[in-house]
């Protein structure tokens, strides 16, 4: 059996090591099995790309970062619509599957890689998803690999910003990524010790925002760490249509809240107040050890169902246990921080600001 593997969509940590754990499986399990790497994400299946690969290419890569692959983002609504030779992309990306000979396709991705590689089975290629993103935002998987390395990365961002913001007294602003999801910010903002954290999905009051670190800096406190979802919005912009409110933003000279916060904060509290945007170190570096163990368990799991044939589906977390879900359930579908979650209560609990 031919089994291909493509990585699509922002890259994260853990690509390497769930192909790793899909191939040493198959190797073992299947006989004869052969794979192909597709280069640069639905880009490569495209163009008809493979190149031939043996199981001891992936078993070196537990711990190595990014994509041995490449990567690439290709939007979803461009694959259905007609090119200058009158094909879609997704025309081709079938084509391309039997031309290449492939008995399954692996497609490591986030949601809308998941969305494309629903259009795949429904076209009658075999494909199994593997929930990949730092945003941690697959519907139907309770956590996806490469999330718990960037809440690392960021948790240590933060406890290094802490020092700063001690020796100096200052407010501290630290812009976190995550789309439009708020776990990324979350889980670090609580691993940092934040004092308030701002996440898309409770749209904040620059008004409470203020009290509450006003009232910590009169219980004594030295310094205040924000930490700040790229996609944070204020209340009063929440009625607006995310378009606009980039678009009104982007009047401004301005791509996030942040910046606009880290101003209006230091004139209301006349508190010295720095912001400071972690970007791609999100993204890059190795797999921490829970990713590692995650990849390797998603991976074998994987490689599990191609065995059995069972095709059209994601590989997915349900407390504790892996399982999977029909791409078809989870296409489109987002997970989102639900703001009465017990998580959040409990950062609450204990004086963590949401701003609202
Ligand atoms: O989806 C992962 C992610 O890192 C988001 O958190 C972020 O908004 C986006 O990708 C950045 O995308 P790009 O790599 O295209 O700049």
């Amino acid at each position: 059996m031919k089994f291909g593997f493509l990585t699509s969509g922002g890259d994260c940590a853990g690509l390497n090591a769930v192909m790793r754990a899909i191939a040493l499986y198959l190797d073992r399990n299947v006989k004869n099995a052969e794979f192909l790497g597709i280069p640069d994400g639905y880009g490569g299946l495209v163009r008809g790309e493979g190149v031939p690969m043996k199981a001891s290419d992936f078993a070196g890569l537990l711990n190595v970062g990014g994509t041995v692959l490449g990567t690439r983002r290709m939007p979803f609504k461009m694959m259905t619509s007609e090119e200058e030779d009158g094909e879609t992309r997704l025309d081709k990306l079938c084509a391309n599957y039997k031309k290449l000979g492939l008995d399954c396709l692996f497609t490591l991705g986030g949601a809308g890689t998941h969305r494309t590689a629903a259009l795949l089975c429904a076209e009658g290629c075999n494909v199994i998803g593997l929930p990949k993103t730092i945003d941690n935002d697959i519907y139907g998987t309770d956590v996806t690999f490469g999330f718990h390395t960037a809440v690392d990365v960021a948790a240590e961002a933060l406890d290094r910003v802490r020092t700063t913001s001690e020796s100096h007294g200052r407010t501290m602003l630290v812009e976190i990524m995550g789309n439009k999801a708020g776990w990324l910010t979350l889980y670090a903002g609580i691993a940092g010790g934040a004092d308030a954290i701002l996440i898309p999905e409770i749209p904040f009051s620059i008004d409470r925002l203020c009290e509450s670190l006003e009232a910590d800096r009169r219980a004594g406190k030295r310094c205040s760490i924000v930490a700040v979802a790229e996609g944070a919005v204020l209340a009063e912009e929440a009625p607006y249509r995310r378009k606009d409110r980039a678009f009104a933003r982007a009047e401004r000279g301005e791509t996030t809240v942040t910046a606009h916060l880290a101003e209006v904060i230091g004139e209301r509290t006349g508190t010295e107040t720095r912001a400071t945007v972690l970007g791609y170190v999100q993204r890059g570096g190795n797999p921490s050890a829970y990713d590692r163990v995650l990849c390797t368990r998603l991976g074998s799991y994987a490689g599990m169902l191609a065995r059995q044939g069972r095709f059209g589906v994601t590989v997915a977390v349900s407390r504790g246990e892996i399982t999977f879900n029909a791409l078809a359930d989870i296409a489109g579908k987002y997970k989102l921080v639900d703001p009465d979650s017990e998580i959040v209560r409990a950062a609450e609990g204990i004086g963590v600001c949401f701003g609202r």
